[in-house]
This record gives C-alpha cells, structure tokens and sequence, in this order.
C-alpha cells in the first residue's frame, strides 16, 4: 500500500533519472488576461476520510497498516481526529475565507460487513453535509478515497469481477441517505494509476508491498488480499477494468437515485510534456490516462488532481532542472502544470473541469505561497481560453496520514498537533483565503 501518486514521481526519478540533461524551463509567462474568476467559483480545501478521520478500524488499510511485514511508516491512529472534530474542520474551512469542502465517506464504516449498513454511520455522514451547508459551504463527496472494507479486499478487492455490483449497491445505499444535500459527488478516487504504477517502481518496494500483501492474505485466510490503495496489483488488467466498471454502476447508482447531481471521478494528472523527437509522452499519456479519460466523456464534469509536471524525451523522463524548487520527495515543483492538465483533460474529455486536488508536499510554506497564486495565474489563463473550470481544491486542509510514509509529508494548509489535534493555519492558507474572498488574484 502506498501514495500512489508520490510514488508515480519517486519511480519516474528512481528508474532514469540518471538521464543527462536537464528539464527545460518555460518561457516566462504573461500577466493574466483578468485575475477575478467567475461567480460562483467554487474555492475549497480537501481531505479524505482514512487520512484525518482515526480509527478506521475496519478498513483495508488499517488491517495493512499492521500486518508483518508492513510497508507503511506508522500507523494512521487517531489521525486529525477529525471523526469527532469535522466542526471544527468546517469552522476552519469557512474563517479561512473558502466557500468548499472536499471530504470522503468511508465505506468501511458504513458497511463494515458485506451489505450490513450502518444507519448511524450514515446519519454521521449526513450530520456532515448539513454541517457544510449550514457554514455556506458547498460539500463536495468521494464515495471511495483509496480505503476500502477489510472484507472486501480480503475478497480481492477490485480485481474481483463482483467488485463493481459491490461499490454500486454502497453507492446505492449511500445516495439514498446523503445525495441530497451533495453539491459534487466523486466516484472514486485517483483510479488510474492501479496497477501501472508498479511498473516505475524499485523492486525493493514491490517486494515488500507484495510481502505485505500475502502476510495480510495468510492473516485471513484467504487467497488474495487486495487493498484499495495496493500498489503491487496481481492482475493489473482485471483491477483496472474492475475500477472503471465500479465507476460506471457507481456513478449510474448516485445518478438514479438523483440525476440532478453533478457525479464525476478524480483523476491524477501530471503534466506530461514532450521535447525532442519521438518523445515518450504520448505513449504516457495513453497509458495512464487514456481509458480513464475516454470513460469520463459521459460525465458531468472531470475531477482532475495534479502536484507535478514530467517531461519526456525519446529516452525517458528529464530530472528537475538544476535550480528548481523541489518538495519532499525531491520533485520538482512547477507551477503551471496545473493549467497544463487542466487543458489536456478538456481537450480530450469536453467536459468541464473541476480541480479536486492539488498542492505540495513540504515543510517550507513560502513553497506552498508560491505555487498557489502562480498556479492560478496559470489557471486563470486557461480559463480565459475557454477551458470551463468549476472550482480549485486544494490538497489539504491539513497535515495528515500520508498513507505509507505516515505523519512525515505535510501537505497542509494547516499544521496538525497530534498531542492536541490543535490545527493552526499556515500563512498559505490565509493567502488562499485571501483569493478566495475576493474572488480574484491580487
Ligand atoms: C491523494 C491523497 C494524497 C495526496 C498527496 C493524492 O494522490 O488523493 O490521498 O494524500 O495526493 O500525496
């Protein structure tokens, strides 16, 4: 189990990044055409559900996070509490000046065993997106954010050809009880890089992913476990078609339960660019993001996540220019590979986007300050080409569970006191805020 997109970055680096040469820098930008965003924009912070709530205690990842061996760090805990302190979660969403909030059911806790649903789980959930509402906050749902039940990766998870009746009979279930108030719903979370990822990544960690993997299976005794957020996958194609028929029943139960809401899937982006001839970008590109892309055309908008840019040669993947601003896992941080995604997932899909992640990974917050006005800029530009973009999410409210690399990586907004679960803004989110209110950049 593992942060996939991380580690879509620390394989590309791993595998060439020895290549000679360097990423080339764009050429500087023009001002924005107008820095105010249209009415209505939708401007929010995220989190998910096994990241911040604590005590999953039913889901898949929990179960790995304590299996030997186990590749994750630590274990997930308490995380931000935020099961008990989602007001003050949303109390910080809205004193910071945001209008949205992006959040995750946890389908473990709502169906902890096979079809026993928790009519108090989903009442908790509920409680939720009244909560939002009542702030004046639009809630912005994933049905599935990586964690699943235990139970249903101990029946191998999406490689299970039941998988996909699996996830529509809870997205079924869910809806029924929480559609209406949702302004947004996602699907699922980042799909696309199930089972391609391993391709890019030290075999050292595949194997210990794999060795994770049949400790939790003998654990069970079963066959094969598979969680939702695995990273070595047995049977790639069987996980992915699995994910993109979930997505389909999942998105046509919400649907029928209230065709009036928006439903989409979250998709991770990196801004994929080509130099030189015979460059292997597109071939990149088809493989990470055409299914997903192509899957999505039916849907009312495209959730699109991005945190990195890649660019390619005939060779491999370029190292980060010298110089460049780098998060905590080494990869360079580029602003404008917001925008960059952004147009390609319209251009391919026609579909409106709607930013559901993005950010860095640092302890350095004038890394955070500068990528969030810089990328908007970028983003602004796109939007005044005519690229529809609903809203910008960012990644995330607060410091939390960075799945296998534990409470190490901070991508928040706010910083987390784990003794406490005290949050306390960082001076990005008040910047972000600032933006927000406006409605415009400064
Ligand atoms: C995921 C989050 C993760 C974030 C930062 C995305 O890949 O949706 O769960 O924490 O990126 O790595």
């Amino acid at each position: 189990m593992i942060d996939r997109r991380n580690l879509l970055a620390a394989g590309a680096l791993t595998g060439i990044g020895a290549m000679a040469g360097a990423a080339p820098r764009r050429m500087a930008r023009p001002a924005p055409v107008d820095p105010r965003f249209p009415q209505g924009f939708l401007w929010g912070a995220a989190t998910a559900g096994h990241q911040v709530e604590g005590q999953n205690v039913n889901s898949d990842v929990w179960f790995a996070e304590h299996v030997t061996p186990t590749v994750y760090a630590e274990p997930s805990g308490d995380a931000a509490n935020s099961f008990n302190l989602w007001p003050t979660d949303m109390d910080l969403v809205r004193s910071l000046g945001l209008n949205t909030y992006r959040f995750s059911l946890e389908w473990a806790r709502i169906e902890p065993a096979p079809s026993e649903f928790s009519l108090a789980m989903l009442d908790h959930y509920k409680a939720m997106i009244e909560g939002c509402r009542a702030r004046g906050l639009n809630p912005v749902v994933t049905f599935n954010h990586f964690a699943c039940p235990r139970w249903f990766a101990a029946r191998g998870g999406w490689s299970n050809p039941q998988a996909p009746e699996l996830f529509a009979r809870y997205c079924d279930r869910a809806a029924r009880h929480l559609a209406a108030g949702i302004a947004y719903a996602l699907t699922l979370n980042e799909p696309n890089l199930a089972g391609v990822l391993q391709e890019l990544l030290p075999g050292n960690l595949l194997e210990a992913d794999k060795a994770m993997t049949a400790a939790a299976a003998r654990a069970l005794g079963v066959d094969h476990f598979e969680a939702g957020n695995n990273l070595s996958i047995r049977d790639p194609a069987a996980t992915q078609a699995g994910l993109l028929r979930a997505h389909k029943l999942g998105r046509a139960a919400i649907k029928a339960v209230r065709p009036d809401l928006p439903v989409g899937v979250s998709l991770a982006m990196l801004d994929e660019q080509a130099v030189g001839r015979n460059s292997l970008r597109d071939a990149k590109r088809e493989r990470y993001y055409g299914p997903w892309l192509r899957a999505v055309r039916g849907d009312d908008f495209v959730g699109v996540q991005n945190y990195e840019r890649s660019v390619w040669t005939d060779k491999g993947k370029l190292p980060p220019p010298p110089g460049a601003r780098t998060n905590m896992m080494g990869a360079e941080v580029y602003p404008p590979s917001l925008a960059g995604v952004v147009r390609y997932a319209h251009a391919v899909t026609g579909r409106p986007v709607l930013v559901t992640e993005h950010g860095v990974g640092t302890d350095d917050d004038t890394i955070r300050q500068w990528l969030i006005p810089e990328a908007l800029a970028e983003l602004k530009r796109a939007m005044a080409e005519g690229v529809p973009v609903l809203g910008y999410i960012h990644w995330s409210l607060v410091d939390n569970f960075e799945w296998v690399f534990g409470y190490r990586i901070h991508f928040g907004l706010c910083s987390l006191d784990r003794a406490t679960f005290a949050r306390t803004p960082k001076p990005s989110a008040h910047l972000l805020g600032r933006i927000a209110r406006a409605n415009a950049l400064g």
